[in-house]
């Protein structure tokens, strides 16, 4: 249903290969399950590579994609996106905000309260800091 390619907004994306329904849980974000103050560790060495790999999960527990992650981590983030985050039992769902047609890139929004050091490429002209 899905494959990584290049992508025009970043590095790698997650595309669609066939066309997905709206509210399709698409894959899971998966990874190490940390503590809230491990990933600000982390996230210090990752954002100077220039990626971010954590997903808070909770107010205390991360997951670090870095770590153990499938495809889920190379989905871009978008600030008008066609997939939408569910978290149910400890479990990130990455679910389709409307049907998506096949070739499209998958985004969601990443909803970062972190320090807006990288800047949104989703679209021309955007002024979103990640
Ligand atoms: C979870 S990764 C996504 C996969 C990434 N494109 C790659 O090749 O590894 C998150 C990183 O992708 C980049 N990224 C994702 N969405 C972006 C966007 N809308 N604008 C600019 N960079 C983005 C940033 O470097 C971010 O830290
Ligand atoms: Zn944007």
């Amino acid at each position: 249903m899905i494959e990584r390619r290049k992508s025009k907004i970043q590095g790698w994306g997650v595309f669609a290969t066939a066309a997905i329904p709206k509210n399709k849980r698409i894959i899971h974000y998966a990874g190490e399950k940390i503590s809230n103050q491990e990933s600000l560790k982390r996230e210090r060495r990752y954002i100077q590579r220039g990626h971010i790999w954590c997903f808070k999960l909770t107010n205390r527990s991360v997951i670090d994609a870095g770590v153990g992650g499938n495809d889920a981590r190379f989905i871009n983030h978008a600030c008008k996106p066609n997939c939408y985050i569910d978290i149910k039992e400890g479990i990130i769902w990455i679910r389709a905000a409307k049907p998506i047609p096949k070739g499209q890139e998958l985004t969601y929004n990443y909803n970062t309260d972190g320090e807006g050091l990288i800047k949104c490429r989703c679209r021309p002209g955007c002024q979103t800091l990640l």
